[in-house]
């Protein structure tokens, strides 16, 4: 009995070493942790309880037969966050450069199936040479298997991928379909065809950082939600993530406790908006006086950044932010902004994330790029995702709120709950000096009278009453008091039931 004990002890032991201390070394010298410490760090110190530690590829073809690692480049099982269960894959790169094999996805799509059985998170360590070159045919349909389950699990449970290191090829379609995707800087790239491939095609010569490294696919792709230091920075953060989100689409997000007044008055307030109205201010710093604790965790924060979206707590539950940022851009709402926006507005009615807007915006971005690259049907994705979510919706007009973007940005029409508006607030179909200009152009050459036209128009538009009169702003609200009216708001919302018509799915302006 002793010696059987022992032997699964070695066995253990030879599984946990992956592709060996060689290998493990080589991956420490990259600046890379291995599969296993990366998991240790993700979850509760002792909660992960592995599945299929000796599985083995079957593979017979150039010799593989006689190299069998136990584990086969990939580490799941499930454990805990904070006490919440979330399932996990970590792929080895110590074992075939952590390549996908029949057998290995098999290994990720059992916990997928756990998960979805279960209802918790799937978390995906990624750092893989692609698909296992010897076994062909047999990983690609394993691919295909996990794709599947990412597209069933959508909405249904959190998934997440952080990128570690290669990604390459098709193999970025199980992220691509993930709710958030987090890259570490010099240690990770995501591309569909590498740069060799690129220069044979198109001539481009391009290094594999510039091509998809966390740079580009923060800032230019918007393929990533964030870019960080390295693997221990990027895990404490997922771990941070996990901490507001639900475990599934039936559950509902954990109310942490919080040492924060719900009635704090935030006196600075009354002073952010400028007095001249073309004159930018840090929306950041109003999302971050209304949340608890001042804790506000940012999405995309690199990508059209005339938009700000972000999870923040308000007596402790979740609230998922969407805000114009009048520094970027005037805070437009342009391509990339709408489809940031309108992506993140989705993944919280998905699970039941209420949703706070504070909006400052002059209305979309003119021009040609915008036009040709279909700003038309990328800002509808932005109108048609607000439009079409039941949850929770508070939204605070600040400033601007001008033409199409007002309808836009979760306004009463739009179901909002409680609209509600700065006495700076300004609803008009565009600002003062361009209405003056069209309705009054026969005055376009007596500069007194057109000024008198522009103090009279912004007189009459220029507030928040008129929408006020007509009950699409339910209240105009003092700024210093916007973190006790919003978390009010919230928690009467707390029971709201509101469903959309049966259909078998929308077809959303993709
Ligand atoms: C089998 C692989 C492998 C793969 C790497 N290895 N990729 N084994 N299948 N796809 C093995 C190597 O043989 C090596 O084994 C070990 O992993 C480490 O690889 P190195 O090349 O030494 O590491 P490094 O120099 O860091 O380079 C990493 C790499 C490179 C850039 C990822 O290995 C590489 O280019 N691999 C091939 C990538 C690729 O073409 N994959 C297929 C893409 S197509 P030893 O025993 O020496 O340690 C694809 C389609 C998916 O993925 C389609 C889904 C629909």
């Amino acid at each position: 009995m002793k010696d059987i004990l022992q032997e699964l002890e070695e066995r253990r032991a030879e599984a946990r070493l992956g592709g060996g201390e060689k290998r493990i070394a080589s991956q420490h010298s990259k600046g890379k942790l291995t599969a296993r410490e990366r998991v240790e760090l993700l979850l509760d110190e002792g909660s992960f309880e592995e599945f299929d530690m000796f599985v083995a590829h079957r593979c017979t073809d150039f010799g593989m037969e006689k190299t069998k690692m136990p584990g086969d480049g990939v580490i799941t099982g499930w454990g805990t966050i904070n006490g919440r269960m979330v399932y996990v894959f970590s792929q080895d790169f110590t074992v075939f450069g952590g390549s996908l094999s029949e057998t290995h996805a098999q290994k990720i799509c059992k916990i997928m199936d756990m998960a979805m059985q279960n209802g918790a998170p799937v978390i995906g360590i990624n750092d893989s040479g692609g698909a296992r070159i010897q076994e062909g045919v047999a990983s690609l349909a394993g691919y295909a298997e996990v794709f599947q389950r990412n597209i069933m699990a959508s909405g249904v449970i959190p998934q997440i991928s952080v990128i570690m290191g290669p990604c390459a090829g098709g193999a970025v379609y199980s992220p691509a379909m993930t709710d958030f995707i987090f890259m570490v800087k010099d240690t990770s790239y995501m591309f569909v065809t590498g740069p060799d491939v690129v220069k044979t095609v198109t001539n481009e010569q391009v290094t594999a950082e510039e091509l998809g490294g966390a740079s580009t696919h923060t800032r230019k792709s918007s393929v990533a939600d964030g870019a960080f230091e390295n693997d221990v920075e990027a895990l404490a953060e997922v771990r941070r993530l996990v901490d507001f989100l639900p475990l599934n689409n039936r559950d509902k997000a954990p109310k942490r406790p919080f040492f924060d007044e719900p009635g704090r008055v935030e006196n600075s307030l009354d002073t952010l908006i400028p007095d001249n109205a073309n004159t930018p201010y840090d929306m950041k710093e109003l999302i971050e006086k209304v949340a608890d604790e001042g804790d506000f965790y940012e999405i995309q924060e690199d990508f059209a950044k005339n938009i700000i979206t972000g999870f923040i707590r308000l007596e402790g539950q979740t609230v998922g932010v969407v805000a114009n940022q009048p520094m970027v851009l005037a805070g437009c709402l342009d391509i990339d902004s709408s489809r940031k926006a309108a992506r993140f507005v989705r993944f919280c009615d998905a699970f039941e994330i209420p949703i706070l807007t504070f909006v400052d915006v002059p209305g979309f971005l003119p021009g040609t790029s915008q036009e040709y690259g279909g700003v038309i049907k990328h800002g509808a994705k932005l109108l048609f995702a607000y439009g079409e979510a039941t949850v929770p919706k508070v939204t605070v007009i600040t400033r601007k709120a001008y033409g199409g973007a007002y309808d836009v940005m979760a306004s009463k029409h739009l179901r909002g709950d409680f609209n509600y508006a700065w006495p700076t607030a300004e609803i008009a179909v565009m600002g003062a000096k361009g209405a003056t200009e069209i309705i009054h152009r026969a005055d376009l050459g007596d500069a007194d009278k057109i000024a008198a036209h522009t103090a009279d128009y912004e007189d009459r538009f220029a507030n928040p009453f008129v929408a006020a009169e007509r009950g699409f702003i339910d209240e105009v609200i003092m700024p210093h008091n916007t973190r006790m009216r919003v978390s009010r708001a919230f928690a009467s919302l707390r029971n709201k039931k509101l469903s959309n018509p049966w259909k078998k799915h929308d077809n959303i302006p993709l």
